[in-house]
């Protein structure tokens, strides 16, 4: 696939607006994993070191064209400010006068940082007047945000019908290399680890996966919602009902190829999802009425890690269990460890998946973390994305 690159433009003395996915997970106001901020950094760096002004963007979270202070940008601009060691320039909106200014105002090698696009309903909307008003702040448009592309929002694919100077950042380019193995003859068995939620995001997708893959393994609420299609009892555990319907057209279809499918074997079950709950293993694959499905349990751990060690290629989405809360991290961190000891090609991809590995200290072992889920997903599917389809050539 031929796409404009950063590497073959010269940005000297220009106004790049510049997409990335700084949706990270934010904890009492502190960033709790910075993967994806310091994955845009060798692209940032590239574009500062040939004197370009930098306007950057990206959503955080789902505030639904809202102002949510808890999903504000502003504690990246601290981090990434950090992470460069140089100041990065914040403004509270992303369009309007201020903004304008600011962006006009901003000298070669300079960075600013706007505040959440999805604080206006236009973004997800793919509003066009939207995109204009953004890509009227700049002379080039980059985007990085790989993790954003399976999304045909303003700031993705509205902004290059505004913008003629487009090109794809230094992440964008390693992801697509890296997933681009997945697809060219993946040593098999392939397994593909499900987990995690935005159940109905991806079930569309991974219905489509099934040619590709030998072995599927479940767990979060992803293994929820497949043990409810099954309808097996799940207690109070999280499912997503309006994914049921899918979820039990693909068990269908996983039984026609003789696929291997797994959902847990077991399962820790508790009383609240609280690091104070009561918890304890159960001994079958549902869950009793009262209880949550909170983790994968140690029998379901011991068939999956069988499942890594036979695979020869891993691709990686979505945490197994409520792995934020210490008592319920066990399943997750053990299936981390396991693809980390394993000699299989591994991708292992989304937020919460990346912040899984880091958490179990192997993130140095998988052969590539993916930064983007749902956009990984996706790509897996078709071969590409909309966000990457807007910067061929
Ligand atoms: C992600 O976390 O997968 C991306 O940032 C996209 O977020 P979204 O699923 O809310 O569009």
């Amino acid at each position: 696939m031929e796409i404009y690159t950063i590497e073959e433009k010269d940005y000297s003395n220009k106004k790049v607006f510049m997409r990335v996915d700084f949706n990270v997970p934010i904890k009492d106001g502190e960033i709790t994993d910075d993967t994806r901020i310091k994955a845009t950094i060798p692209t940032i760096e590239k574009l500062l070191s040939q004197n370009a002004s930098l306007i950057l963007a990206s959503h955080l979270g789902r505030p639904k064209g809202k102002v949510v202070p808890e999903m504000s940008l502003k504690p990246v601009a601290k981090r990434l400010s950090e992470l460069l060691n140089k100041e990065v320039k914040f403004v509270e909106d992303c369009v309007g006068e201020k903004v304008k200014k600011m962006a006009s105002e901003l000298k070669p090698g300079e960075i600013l940082l706007l505040e959440n696009l999805r604080f206006h309903k236009e973004e997800e909307e793919g509003d066009e007047n939207f995109a204009k008003e953004l890509a009227s702040l700049a002379d080039c448009y980059v985007n990085d945000a790989f993790a954003t592309c399976h999304r045909k929002h303003a700031s993705i694919v509205g902004i290059p019908k505004f913008i003629k100077d487009v090109a794809a950042g230094l992440l964008i380019k390693k992801e697509i290399e890296a997933l681009s193995k997945l697809l060219t003859n993946p040593e098999r068995p392939f397994l593909l680890i499900l987990g995690g939620a935005k159940v109905l995001d991806k079930i569309g997708i991974i219905k489509n996966l099934l040619d590709k893959v030998d072995t599927i393994i479940t767990g979060g609420v992803m293994g929820y919602t497949f043990i409810k299609a099954k309808n097996w009892e799940v207690g109070d555990s999280k499912v997503e009902e309006e994914a049921i319907p899918a979820a039990k057209e693909i068990i269908k279809e996983i039984n026609k190829r003789h696929l291997e499918f797994h959902t847990p074997l077991d399962h820790i079950i508790a009383d609240k999802i609280s690091e104070d709950a009561h918890y304890f293993p159960t001994e079958r694959g549902t869950v009793p009425p009262g209880w949550k499905g909170v983790d994968i349990g140690p029998q379901a751990i011991e068939e999956y890690v069988d499942c890594i060690k036979r695979a020869k290629t891993i691709f990686w989405n979505g945490p197994l269990g409520i792995f934020e809360i210490e008592p319920f991290a066990k399943g997750t961190i053990e299936i981390a460890k396991a693809i980390a000891n394993s000699d299989a090609f591994s991708v292992v991809g989304g937020g919460d998946s990346i912040a899984a590995v880091n958490k179990a200290g192997v993130a140095d072992k998988i052969s590539h973390i993916c930064t983007g889920g749902g956009a990984s997903l996706e790509f897996l599917q078709k071969g590409s994305l909309p966000g990457i389809e807007i910067l061929k050539k």
